[in-house]
């Protein structure tokens, strides 16, 4: 394992907030004195009424609250307090060539406080849920911030899902409303956005949508339902510049987001107001050491938990630049983000490991070619990152000079919880470091014990958090008891984050991956189980069962078993078929890479189906297979074998 450590450079050391020192005095003070510290933190953001109260929480019964008395609005701290004239977001087209535009703090307040009228016209009140369904464009963030500003609770869902999960997200959400584009733009590819929301309105009688609000992006042809469909660049004409921002207390519910779990169906993940903005405010000022008039670019989708808190909240509540970008890394050219860091003089960089390893794969010479100069800060996001990607980041992007913040969080965390403060941390590469402030990670056994640590130790287990944090979720829209279940049953009264992690002898946290049945393609987390019922959607399909394996680009890819029902027989048609219906159930990134079509499952007698004798199997691995003799039919590992060996 390499345990190389990179001193802070130079430069970042000389011009940082947080020194290491600062950094550990701090952390001690946050851990010792939760209420001291975050009162200091209140002045981040305007509050109608501040809080008097800062944490009251409880994992046993989960019932978690911050700030509980005060009140504010997100989207007046995103916007109504900053410079007019400042820029707020940079956005670079997917082509190259195509005109791009900029959008001052004063530009965005006023489509933001356009589009809240227009949603409030369409019938939108405070509480209610709409759903986000946009391409990368500016007016992602204004919808989202239209929501905020009347108190409707926003439900991004990611551009590239189908409509059949779109239908799935809304009918969960109870959501009437949604906000979508004609079309989007992605790698020189047109995206049917308004189709796809068609297509689930039409098929799923159930979503009872009573109005879409329709960008125009491409000018793309698009079917429009009369009763139904309103084109925002008409009402936007039609409604006032300004609009008063809706009182909200701290824990009024700010936006939902699904993401994937252990069983078939996305969980709602649910933030409220306060705690989230503080969060992402603080931890996009700390982690990436924001200065004024600095270009920050996140190559995050808004339709992920990445982009809401670091294209969106954190950043436009600091009163920041971003780059948005619409396009992808590879397109027209593998040299894609370096050719917009260098057009658009970018100075801190946050990506995700899969896409630096898809790039690396041309080599040095793309990243060469570009003038890389502005960049300050590099940072990662998403999965583990391999020390070879990381150190080529390092030597190739960074030219050995820059901080690498390895960022670890999920959906639930609402922003960075372990990560590296660039110009105090000393890092290594492939850990995400040390606990952010009022993080508290501990490790556990299977039967939940912590894991003592004396100093100098290395110790590993499952990792969980001791104590809560303003950023913390506080619950699935609608499921409180399926919250309380997955999150803080499994070692009572602490909250597991279903990841791996090891504690190294300097105390440096790694994480290893999942330890739950969430695949981490490409970043994305994929539920096994989801894409599982995506392929028994399928006629001829029996049974599926999916596991992740090993890949050089996505990190890990997802390799589906398959049995048929009596009689099919197995075809490049209907592997094809299988393909298409995951496309159809679910969107493109939940396509398996590998379908292995295979006479039996290997099961207990007891009809469980081993997984880690697939994950063994799908890997190559056939030494290690383990005790198979409990196996209701040991034989179906040979075929399993040789059906791997086949391919
Ligand atoms: C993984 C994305 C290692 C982890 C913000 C987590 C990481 C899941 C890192 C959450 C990192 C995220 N190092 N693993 N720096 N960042 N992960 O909800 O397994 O899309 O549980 O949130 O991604 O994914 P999510």
């Amino acid at each position: 394992m390499t345990d190389t450590i990179h001193p802070v450079p130079e430069a970042a050391a000389a011009d940082t907030r947080t020194t290491l020192a600062q950094y550990h005095d701090r952390y001690a003070r946050s851990i010792a004195d939760p209420d001291g510290f975050w009162r200091e933190q209140l002045p981040r953001l305007d509050w109608l009424r501040t809080p008097t109260v800062m944490g009251n929480w409880s994992w046993d019964p989960v019932r978690i609250r911050w700030f509980e008395d005060g009140m504010l609005n997100a989207a007046a701290n995103c916007l109504d307090r900053h410079d007019p004239a400042a820029t707020a977001i940079v956005w670079e087209a997917d082509a190259p060539g195509a005109p791009g535009r900029r959008i001052s703090y004063g530009e965005l307040l006023e489509d933001t406080c356009r589009m809240a009228n227009a949603l409030v016209a369409l019938g939108v009140e405070r509480g209610d849920r709409v759903t986000i369904y946009m391409p990368m464009i500016p007016e992602a963030a204004v919808a989202m911030l239209a929501c905020a500003r009347i108190g409707a609770v926003h439900s991004v869902v990611f551009g590239g899902f189908s409509a059949e999960a779109i239908a799935g997200r809304l009918e969960d959400a109870d959501s009437r409303f949604v906000i979508t584009a004609d079309e989007g733009r992605r790698g020189g590819k047109t995206v049917p956005l308004k189709a796809c929301v068609d297509e689930a309105l039409d098929t799923h009688a159930t979503a009872q949508v009573e109005a879409v609000l329709v960008v125009r992006h491409t000018g793309g042809k698009v079917a429009m339902h009369p009763d139904r469909d309103h084109w925002w660049h008409e009402l936007r004409s039609q409604v006032p510049a300004t609009c008063t921002p809706e009182p909200m207390n701290a824990e009024d519910p700010l936006f939902i987001l699904y993401t994937s779990g252990s069983t078939g169906k996305p969980k709602g993940v649910l933030h409220t107001t306060a705690g989230y903005l503080l969060w992402a405010n603080l931890t996009f000022e700390t982690v990436f050491d924001y200065k004024a008039g600095e270009l920050f670019w996140c190559t995050a989708d808004v339709g992920w938990i990445t982009g809401h808190s670091y294209i969106v909240y954190g950043p436009l509540s600091a009163g920041a630049t971003i780059l948005m970008f619409e396009g992808i890394p590879s397109y027209p050219a593998s040299d894609r983000f370096w050719q917009v860091i260098e057009k658009h003089r970018v100075n801190i960089f946050y990506t995700a490991p899969t896409a630096l390893r898809a790039v690396m794969r041309d080599g040095d010479a793309p990243v060469l070619k570009h003038d890389l100069s502005s960049l300050r800060l590099l940072g990662t996001v998403g999965e583990p990152i391999n020390p070879e990607a990381w150190n080529w980041y390092d030597r190739v992007v960074g030219k050995g000079k820059l901080p690498i913040v390895d960022t670890w969080w999920q959906t639930e965390t609402g922003g960075a919880l372990i990560t590296p403060l660039p110009g105090a941390t000393p890092t290594k590469p492939g850990s995400a470091t040390l606990p952010f402030y009022g993080v508290q990670p501990a490790l556990v056994d299977a039967e939940g014990t912590i894991i003592p640590r004396a100093d100098g130790e290395e110790i590993s287990g499952n990792l969980v958090l001791l104590a809560s944090w303003p950023g913390q979720a506080r619950s699935l829209h609608g499921d409180h008891e399926r919250f309380t279940q997955t999150y803080f049953t499994t070692y009572r009264g602490k909250y597991f984050t279903s990841d791996g992690a090891r504690q190294d002898k300097d105390g440096y946290w790694w994480i290893t991956g999942r330890v739950d049945d969430v695949i981490n393609v490409s970043g994305h987390r994929m539920g096994t189980a989801e894409v599982e019922s995506a392929l028994v959607a399928h006629q001829d399909v029996a049974e599926a069962a999916v596991v992740g394996f090993p890949h050089d680009i996505k990190g890990q890819a997802i390799y589906a078993y398959v049995t048929l029902n009596a009689g099919i027989p197995a075809s490049d048609a209907l592997l094809a078929a299988l393909r298409a219906t995951v496309r159809h159930e679910i969107g493109g990134i939940a396509v398996p890479d590998h379908i292995h079509i295979t006479p039996g499952l290997p099961k207990t007698r007891s009809g469980k189906i081993m997984r880690r004798i697939l994950r063994k199997i799908a890997e190559n691995d056939f030494a290690s297979l383990g005790d198979t003799s409990t196996l209701a039919d040991p034989s179906v590992v040979e075929a399993l074998i040789e059906g791997r060996l086949n391919r």
